[in-house]
């Protein structure tokens, strides 16, 4: 095996030298492009942190404005990719109906996928933004069972997408703008996050040349998993949990401790953070607020904050530096937004996607690419020889 590295999981390898963002994991510091997540958070918005993260700048107004108006135009799906929703059955997850809507875009927009071409990558990096929310909501009005609506370009990017999801036709729906700021923070805290699961799948997928829509297709898949974006889903069941059958926190706390039956404090734990993650500072900083503003669930809340603070207090969470993660929080404000749980990592999808579309296009432009590819230690049979019979 020569000098080949055991190392699963990678923790200990890096596979791209990258200038879009910085994790300090032990001092709970994130920025993207140098800027730190707190500023962004309170004065920038979802649509310039896309623009950020993929071009390395802040726009200036005009590139914002352009930026913006492309997206804008390119919100719908041709017609026929809407009637492939209906192939599916109405009781499907909408992650892999999502992922599958994303795949097929390589099928419509044949003309933009050649990776070494910046002008069809510039294209497909617009379609994709512009409409990965407009497929995202039409999931959704498929798992309801309600018609989907076409995007409405007088609105910005998180109004847009409420509508969307839960506005009808027959009626106006006025969209209401703390729930679409909310939304709109949520997507930014979300938006990159250097070299996770579902961005080195994009990275991966992407080193073979695969398209643009193909690796962030490919990334969807990833995120949707239980210890990476399923998370927030996974939360909420948990503290409904805790809650419909009135558990005291303290009982599930020592189940979390003695790892009965594999059971974690869901949102909590972190590859590269071992204090708080910053995102989910700022995110606990809203939920009450936020809360109080949408009526979300206190009481789940509640158990939130007892958990939290029973964690942060016990030896072991302390020795394994076990702090909340971006998803303890979020699942509670976008229920008291009115999704339900399996829409949750749909949120998360939509909130990621620059920062997959930033990183796939800085893996195809490096010429230190080399298609991924790990090595094994094998530990199989030696040679033997197929019998006689
Ligand atoms: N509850 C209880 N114990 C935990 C938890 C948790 N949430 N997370 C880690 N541990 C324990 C783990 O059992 C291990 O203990 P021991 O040393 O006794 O074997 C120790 O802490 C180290 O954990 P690990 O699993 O080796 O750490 P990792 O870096 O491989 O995993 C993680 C990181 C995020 C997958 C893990 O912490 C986890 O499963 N957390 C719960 C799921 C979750 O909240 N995921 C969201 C991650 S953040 C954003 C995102 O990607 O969506």
């Amino acid at each position: 095996t020569g000098n080949v590295v055991f190392d699963p999981g990678f923790v200990n390898t890096a596979n791209a030298r990258s200038a879009i963002t910085y994790i300090d994991g032990a001092n709970g510091i994130l920025r993207y492009r140098g800027y730190p997540i707190e500023e962004l958070a309170e004065k920038s918005n979802f649509v310039e942190v896309a623009y950020l993260l993929i071009y390395g700048e802040l726009p200036t107004p005009e590139q914002y404005q352009d930026f913006e108006h492309r997206i804008t135009t390119h919100t719908m799906v041709h017609e026929d990719l809407k009637m492939f929703f209906n192939g599916f059955p109405r009781s499907a997850h909408p992650m892999p109906v999502l992922s599958s809507a994303v795949s097929a875009l390589s099928t419509f927009y044949a003309d933009s996928l050649d990776p070494h071409d910046p002008q069809q990558v510039e294209i497909s990096t617009i379609r994709l933004l512009a409409k990965v929310p407009t497929l995202a909501a039409y999931a959704y009005k498929k798992s309801v069972g309600e018609p989907m609506l076409y995007p409405h370009n007088e609105l910005n990017y998180s109004e847009n997408f409420l509508r969307m999801c839960f506005g009808v036709p027959a009626a106006n729906y006025e969209v209401d703008p703390d729930m679409a700021k909310a939304l709109d923070i949520l997507l930014m805290l979300h938006a990159d996050h250097e070299q996770n699961c579902s961005t080195s799948t994009v990275r991966l997928v992407g080193s073979s040349e695969a398209n643009i829509f193909a690796s962030v297709s490919a990334g969807v898949n990833a995120l949707y998993g239980p210890l990476h974006g399923g998370a927030n889903e996974a939360v909420l069941k948990m503290l409904g949990q805790i809650q419909n059958e009135g558990m005291d926190p303290d009982t599930f706390m020592e189940k979390v401790k003695n790892k009965e039956d594999g059971v974690k404090l869901m949102g909590f734990g972190h590859r590269v953070y071992k204090s708080y993650d910053p995102r989910a500072q700022i995110i606990k900083g809203y939920a009450h607020d936020i809360l109080g503003k949408l009526g979300g669930n206190n009481e789940m809340l509640d158990i939130a904050l007892k958990l939290e603070e029973k964690a942060l207090a016990d030896d072991y969470f302390v020795e394994r530096k076990l702090y909340p993660n971006v998803d303890f929080y979020t699942g509670l404000i976008y229920k008291a937004m009115g999704f339900p749980e399996r829409m949750f990592t749909v949120l998360f999808a939509i909130g990621r996607l620059p920062g997959w579309i930033a990183q796939w296009r800085e893996m195809i432009e490096d010429p230190e690419t080399k298609i991924g590819r790990p090595r094994q230690l094998y530990v199989g049979e030696g040679e033997r020889h197929y019998p006689q019979r």
